[in-house]
């Protein structure tokens, strides 16, 4: 069983396993912004408390050692919590996903973030691709996986539900690294 590490920094961002005592501030930065969520599988928080349960998890997915595994992301300089990344290892390869307050859009943090996973993920010797997948509709997620290195692949037809926008399943676009 692959476990990455548990804290990782990049040029600007630092991440770490989350504390469920993060539940507060990832709320207020972006888990409860309608805009942040749109092209994600969860609608907005309306509860401190259920992001907490959900970063419960996530440190029960680090102990177990089977993941998926989430870090949270804040600027090196500071505590704040911006954002958040995680991997799904299995079958020899790693699946990413991420999410970034509205405020710190648009600076190239996330590729940042998502470059340094891809790179640790394709120098494991049991992984092989890495990949993502963004709703069709989300360019700035399809070019943070092209700034990660990753190439478009193809359209993965009613692939995933984003609830925010509505119940039905919507087509995506698939984007991968492999060696
Ligand atoms: C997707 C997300 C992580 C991007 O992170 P980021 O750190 O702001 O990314 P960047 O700063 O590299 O900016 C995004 C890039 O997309 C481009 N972009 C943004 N909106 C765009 C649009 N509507 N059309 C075309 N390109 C767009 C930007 O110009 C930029 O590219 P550039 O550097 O070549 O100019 C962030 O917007 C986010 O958290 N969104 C909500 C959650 C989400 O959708 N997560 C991904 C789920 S698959």
């Amino acid at each position: 069983m692959i476990k990455p590490p548990d804290t990782f920094t990049t040029a600007r961002l630092r991440a770490r396993v989350p504390r469920v005592g993060d539940a507060a501030a990832a709320f207020q930065a972006y888990a409860n912004d309608p805009e942040v969520t749109r092209f994600l599988t969860w609608k907005p928080h309306e509860r401190i408390e259920t992001l907490a349960v959900f970063l419960l998890g996530s440190i029960i997915n680090w102990e177990n050692g089977k993941g998926p595994f989430n870090w949270m992301l804040s600027p090196l300089d500071s505590d704040a919590i911006i954002g958040s990344i995680g991997v799904t290892i299995a079958d020899g390869k790693a699946m990413f996903g991420y999410v970034l307050a509205r405020s710190h859009w648009g600076r190239g943090l996330m590729p940042e973030a998502l470059g340094w996973l891809v790179g640790w993920s394709l120098a494991q010797p049991e992984i092989f691709r890495a990949y993502a997948f963004c709703d069709v509709e989300n360019a700035a997620s399809a070019r943070v996986m092209e700034k990660a290195g990753m190439a478009r692949e193809g359209v993965l037809r009613r692939w995933h539900t984003c609830p925010t926008i509505s119940p039905e399943p919507r087509d995506c676009v698939m984007f991968a690294k492999v060696r």
